[in-house]
């Protein structure tokens, strides 16, 4: 069904709220879970709520954390999200990262101590939102094999950037370093279907297409995927002082403890390296130059990066947001959660 964006923030705000968040956390994690899908990122969008309250009501997320900003150099700050939602902690590190790289040309703050924050992008778009290059990497739990590998060691780790363009077009990568996501090998359980050899591999090892033997998903490009999520843990993780590769909690684990997650903020501010408004003229000039590449047999053009999602949300704004019936039905309804996530995490030890 179709329902328009303030409709879905108002329902998903007023969940979390019933599920024990604060209005203003609630708020916070709604607005990032909104502008996933309406971006076409549903599996980070309203899908998660109903996870996301059962892990409040078991006590896996603190619903009064005390945020702390320790800035540890003019450039430097840790964040530190007391195991709360990390949409909020993440949202506010980066609106700091902001100021600082506006007065400094760079900043890079570290986040640390959160629940999971949901789709990157959020982030790294309120950085170009401010006329700055973002980036963001975070932590995620355990499930992919590395390169060579038969059991699963690190995360789908993903990696977000974003620039801005003189014509408010925002340049958007946005992607996790697996082939791909373990909600997408649910979804063929749940058909019946096969799925692609390349995307992971059973207990042996051996490449899989039964969904059904699945133990571990695969790196993006083997060794490079590997090499990408050994730096996005090391930054984001290691770099914190947090749990690293398959010490990273895992999200359906145990819902009663915290995560301990970590992230990333990178921004750069342009106006410290080049004449600001040519680079995001250049920027703009980059995305048309694409939109005007030859495609190849089967594509009908060449998009930049987020441009995707550009184009879903374009449709979204005009004619509301497509999202699951079920969704729609728990998100309007009385219930909180119907316990159906904890210990459901096939790779848990
Ligand atoms: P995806 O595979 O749908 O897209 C990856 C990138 O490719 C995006 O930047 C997209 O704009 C671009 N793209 C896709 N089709 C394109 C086309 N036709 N032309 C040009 N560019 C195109 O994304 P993925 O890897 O499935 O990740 C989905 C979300 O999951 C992301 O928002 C990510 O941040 C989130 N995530 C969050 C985690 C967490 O723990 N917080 C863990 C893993 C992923």
């Amino acid at each position: 069904m179709r329902i328009s964006r303030q409709k879905l923030k108002e329902l998903i705000t007023q969940k979390l709220h019933k599920a024990g968040l604060s209005e203003e956390h609630a708020d916070g994690v709604a607005e990032v879970l909104v502008h996933a899908d309406i971006r076409g990122i549903h599996s980070h969008g309203a899908m998660r709520v109903e996870y996301y309250a059962e892990r409040i009501a078991k006590g896996g997320l603190n619903i009064n954390p005390e945020f702390k900003f320790d800035k540890t150099g003019p450039c430097t700050a840790v964040f530190d999200g007391d195991n709360g939602v990390g949409h909020v902690a993440a949202k506010q590190a980066m609106d700091e990262a902001i100021k600082m790289a506006k007065e400094n040309g760079v900043a890079a703050v570290g986040v640390r101590r959160i629940g999971h924050s949901g789709a990157l992008s959020y982030f790294v778009r309120q950085a170009a939102k401010s006329d700055m290059i973002g980036i963001s990497l975070c932590q995620s739990d355990p499930m992919v094999v590395p390169f060579g590998g038969s059991e699963p060691y690190y995360g789908t780790n993903p990696i977000a950037f974003a620039a801005p363009s003189h014509d408010n077009r925002i340049m958007t990568l946005d992607m996790a370093t697996t082939v791909q996501a373990w909600g997408k090998i649910l979804h063929a359980r749940s058909k019946n279907e096969s799925i692609p050899d390349s995307w992971a591999v059973d207990k042996e090892g051996h490449p899989t297409t039964d969904p059904f033997k699945v133990n571990a998903l695969l790196p993006i490009a083997g060794p490079k995927g590997y090499g990408l999520m050994m730096m996005v843990d090391v930054l984001s993780g290691i770099l914190l002082g947090l749990p690293f590769g398959d010490k990273v909690s895992s999200m359906y684990h145990d819902l009663t403890e915290y995560r301990n997650l970590g992230q990333l903020h990178l921004v750069i501010n342009p106006a410290f390296f080049t004449n600001p408004d040519l680079f995001k003229q250049h920027i703009s000039n980059t995305m048309d130059d694409l939109n005007r590449i030859k495609p190849a047999p089967g594509f009908n053009q060449v998009l930049f990066p987020g441009q995707n999602n550009d184009l879903i949300q374009e449709e979204y704004e005009k004619n509301g947001i497509e999202i699951v019936d079920d969704i729609y039905e728990y998100l309007v309804s009385d219930i909180v959660h119907k316990n159906q996530y904890d210990n459901k995490d096939p790779f848990a030890k």
